[in-house]
């Protein structure tokens, strides 16, 4: 049976591992690795590491990917030999480990016991030489690496690598969320490093909203979610998710389930919200109770605006629609309270469009606490 919420597909389309035809709001960053790999690819330089850092959910392990996909594209028309390996390393947990993985991700059916980690690198300089292959390596979630170990790692690779001079290329790609170039202190370490320029930042409303769209369009069936909801997913991500792109795909997601459960043929703000809620409870009832011992007139505000909300569907309602519900947002004492909500999580009160969000917990919790 045809499911009403959900494309073919629609779980892998929406997963961390999905890598998008377009990167909204990372083109540069994208062209920037593009160009730099390039640029040492056609250099003399035997090894160098491009170091990317930035938080959580911004982008910088699907930039990489499609980035060396790019790469690939590139060497392929232009008959360059090159191997392309991308290792989560947050697993190793030593600089034996982590050339363990490095050997057998190009040597599957090298006996690995036995070995030293520098015996390793040498069979993967090994390798490089007599394929003829540059090799385009990227380790993900590096810090953890590098935070943990007291790693010889790349004494060991540089060293190794002036060996072979330029014979081999290496081209290391470190991903991590902190800046761990400035943790080496060893001025002939940190000459082989080069940080990006474009930084990743956590995204906005905006930019979320850019990069769900094209998800929604992969993944739901047409009219299944409307622009203002993809806003209001955009909004709980700016204000809770710390603009990680990884957590709006999930309440997109979880919002998705939600809406099927229920047999509805479209995702509504309270899926979204009952979503959110899961997720991370931001306030609770008995928070709102607490406020509401303190000041009552909170109370009675809170009781207006929940009637509005159950008055309609749209994720965002106008202050003019509030004054129909006895709402004198010209009283600044009610802005203070919208303010104090908006501070608090539970509204998104944006002054500038003159429109306030139920963000913080479902409509049907805020309906159970005046009951
Ligand atoms: N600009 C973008 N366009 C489309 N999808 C994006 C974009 N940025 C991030 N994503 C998606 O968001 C999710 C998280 O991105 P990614 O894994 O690249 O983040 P990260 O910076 O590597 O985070 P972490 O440090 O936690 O590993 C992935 O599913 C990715 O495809
Ligand atoms: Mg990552």
């Amino acid at each position: 049976m045809r499911d009403l919420i959900f494309k073919k597909d629609a779980l892998y389309k929406l997963s961390a591992n999905y890598v998008p035809e377009r990167l909204p709001r990372r083109e540069e960053h994208q062209a920037e690795i593009f160009r730099t790999i390039i640029s040492f690819l056609e250099e003399k330089m035997p090894i160098k590491a491009i170091v990317l850092n930035g938080p959580s959910g911004t982008g910088k392990t699907v930039t990489v990917k499609k980035s060396a996909e790019q790469i690939l594209k590139y060497c392929k028309e232009k008959g360059i030999k090159i191997e392309y390996r991308h290792l989560n390393t947050r697993f190793a947990s030593s600089d034996f480990t982590l050339a363990q993985m490095i050997a057998l991700s190009l040597l599957p059916n090298m006996p690995s016991r036995g070995y030293s980690s520098r015996e390793l690198l040498y069979a993967v300089f090994d390798y490089l030489e007599k394929s003829g292959n540059s090799f385009l390596l990227v380790l993900d979630d590096f810090d953890d690496f590098i935070g943990e170990v007291r790693s010889k790692f790349f004494t060991d690779l540089l060293k190794i690598s002036e060996e072979y001079g330029d014979r081999v290329k290496l081209i290391l790609v470190l991903i991590g969320i902190q800046d761990f170039s400035r943790w080496i202190k060893d001025s002939w370490l940190t000459h082989f490093m080069l940080r990006m320029r474009k930084s990743f930042t956590p995204y906005d409303a905006e930019e979320i909203s850019m990069i769900l769209k094209d998800r929604v369009e992969l993944s739901f069936n047409t009219n299944v979610i409307d622009d203002p909801t993809i806003y209001l997913i955009g909004r709980m991500t700016e204000r809770f998710g710390y603009g990680s792109a990884r957590y709006a795909l999930e309440l997109l997601l979880m919002s998705g389930l939600n809406a099927s459960y229920e047999g509805s043929q479209r995702i509504f703000a309270e899926h979204v919200r009952e979503a959110q809620y899961r997720l991370e409870s931001v306030i609770s009832p008995t928070d709102l109770k607490a406020m509401f011992s303190q000041d009552p007139e909170m109370s009675k505000l809170l009781k207006k605006l929940l009637a509005a909300f159950e008055s309609s569907e749209e994720p965002f309602l106008s202050l003019k629609l509030l004054e129909e519900y006895g709402i004198k947002i010209r009283e600044s004492s009610v802005i203070e309270r919208l303010k104090r909500l908006h501070l608090e999580g539970l509204l998104d009160y944006n002054q500038q469009q003159r429109e306030v969000a139920l963000i913080g917990m479902p409509l049907k919790l805020l309906q159970s606490v005046f009951d």
